[in-house]
């Protein structure tokens, strides 16, 4: 079988990549340091799978450290790299933990690369890259923006050094591009474990649905929207860990390919409209009130993700709906056996 390094793999969109590695036939092979993920999920993975998953505890700044995972494992056949600090806000307070984690992993990782001559990565970017777009629908070939933030910037920084290792022959890779990746695998048995207060709105809002914060204050009702709540490209998790497959798949056809794709389902919703729906799905009255807008926010984006049907055979199978349905299931669960 073909051996899949997943760093961050015990986070939230890497942890469903592992299961999808696996339905796919692949062997995921997990490096965590597990400072912004819990070990519990390591067993529901293997609960979830029925098999037991290689675990490496290692933190991918330390390159002495993960030199010696790459010399005692070898024939590791590409790397999804998932591990990374993405808090938007603590990025701007402590902007040189970002540079720091985000930039040097991916280096000390690239490095390892060449001198072990793996060549296929398939790194988690985001459309903050986009920062405050000309147009509501983005491709990939609209404009990079100033980032809005440290933790921006890191993508965007990480995306130049992953297109120049490419250049200079060191890789082949796919950049992916996320949108909002909310939900939960339908077993209700992995999901989202944000540390403290969650920032992102599904998380947020599953809170409150189970008692646990007393209101959403949704960020804003004064856009230039048909609603005036923002808008956003929201995605399933389990979609955006398939595309993960293609990815890899494609890089396998297409030795020393380098490209950058959209990972989205190409339809936009609201702020109010993914809340009323929460509440029509999971049959709940949700607490909420309308706030300030949140400063940095983007008035309305999401993604054209034609390139990633062409080319990666890609497409978003599931709805909004269903994945506010997971996300109150994992959240019962949670509630219940956590
Ligand atoms: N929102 C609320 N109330 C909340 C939380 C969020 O109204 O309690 C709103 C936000 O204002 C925004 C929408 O819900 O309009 C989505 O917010 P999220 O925080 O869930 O997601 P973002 O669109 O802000 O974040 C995404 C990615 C980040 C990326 C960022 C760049 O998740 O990785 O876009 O803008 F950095």
């Amino acid at each position: 079988m073909k051996k899949v390094i997943v760093t961050g793999g015990a986070g939230f969109i890497g942890s469903h990549t592992v299961v999808e590695l696996v339905n796919a036939g692949y062997e995921p092979i997990i490096l965590d340091n597990f400072s912004n993920s819990d070990e519990r999920i390591i067993k529901q993975l293997e609960q979830l799978l029925d098999q037991e998953i290689e675990v490496h505890n290692i933190d991918c700044t330390k390159e002495q450290q993960l030199a010696r995972f790459f010399l005692l494992e070898g024939n590791i056949h590409g790397i999804i790299h998932f591990a990374a600090h993405k808090a938007v806000g603590e990025s701007v307070k402590d902007p040189l933990k970002y540079y720091r984690n985000n930039l040097i992993s991916l280096m000390n990782l690239i490095k390892l690369m060449k001198e072990s001559e793996v060549k296929n990565l398939v790194f988690s970017s985001s459309c903050t890259v986009y920062g405050e777009p000309d147009t509501t629908v983005v491709t990939e070939k609209s404009p990079r923006k100033e980032a809005a933030s440290p933790y921006g910037n890191t993508k965007r920084i990480s995306e130049d050094i992953i297109i120049d290792s490419s250049i200079a022959g060191d890789l082949s890779a796919a950049v992916l591009r996320y949108f909002n990746p909310i939900g939960a695998h339908p077993s209700g048995l992995i999901g989202e474990l944000p540390l403290g207060v969650p920032n992102n709105l599904v998380p947020y809002l599953t809170q409150v649905a189970a008692g646990q914060r007393e209101c959403l204050t949704i960020f804003g009702d004064d856009y230039d929207t048909p609603d005036g709540t923002c808008i956003r490209d929201y995605i399933h998790v389990v979609d955006l860990a398939k595309a993960h497959v293609n990815a890899l798949q494609w890089l396998e056809k297409n030795p020393g390919a380098c490209d950058t794709f959209n990972i989205g389902t190409g339809n936009g919703h609201s702020v109010l409209e993914l809340v009323n729906s929460f509440e029509k799905v999971n049959d709940i009255s949700l607490n909420r009130t309308i706030g300030e807008k949140r400063p940095g926010d983007v008035s309305a984006i999401y993604a054209d993700s034609e390139k990633a049907e062409q080319i990666l055979n890609w497409q978003a199978e599931l709805s909004m709906a269903d994945a506010l349905k997971d996300a109150w299931t994992w959240q019962t669960y949670l509630k219940n056996n956590w």
